[in-house]
């Protein structure tokens, strides 16, 4: 299959490879990236475990062709902990007890951002309307809920 050029920037970093045309975004970062944080569940747009942001817009890269990515920002889960420390979601999953066999975690996390970027203070049904593209086998889904509301609680409590 005929390779093309993409260049991109990924969790801060610039990224040129040559992909297989057709290939998806989740295969070029975990294969030939090697960022594995967005996980390869349905591959099919329905389980939103390989969810990423792209233009600050959150993306299901199983359903994203790499090419079109050119130019674009991605930030994905491994790229938000900044020099050692967690990001205020991470910490609130974990304080949360939000992750279990820890498969949606990445893709529920980036869900969150992507909220919490365009509206810090969420409703709790906001929450849940965020995460609906996101399946989660483990936890009922409560524990993540008030995960990303206490991380809304902190960033507006560090912010003020
Ligand atoms: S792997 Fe992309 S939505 Fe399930
Ligand atoms: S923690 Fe196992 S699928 Fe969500």
């Amino acid at each position: 299959m005929a390779k093309v050029p993409v260049q991109f920037t990924l969790n801060g970093s610039e990224k040129a490879e040559f992909v297989e045309s057709g290939a998806t975004l989740l295969d070029v970062l975990r294969d030939k990236i090697g960022d594995t944080s967005p996980k390869a569940g349905c591959r099919q747009g329905t389980c939103g475990s390989c969810s990423v942001i792209v233009d600050g817009e959150l993306r299901l890269s199983c359903l994203t062709l790499a090419e079109t990515c050119e130019g674009a920002s991605i930030v994905t889960t491994a790229g938000l902990a900044e020099g050692g420390v967690l990001h205020p979601l991470q910490r609130a999953f974990m304080d949360a007890f939000a992750t279990q066999c820890g498969f949606c975690t990445p893709g529920m996390i980036m869900a969150a951002k992507a909220l919490l970027d365009r509206n810090p203070d969420p409703s709790r049904d906001e929450v849940v309307e965020a995460i609906a593209g996101n399946i989660c086998r483990c936890t009922g889904y409560e524990p993540i809920i008030e995960a990303v509301l206490s991380a809304a609680r902190s960033n507006s409590i560090s912010a003020a």
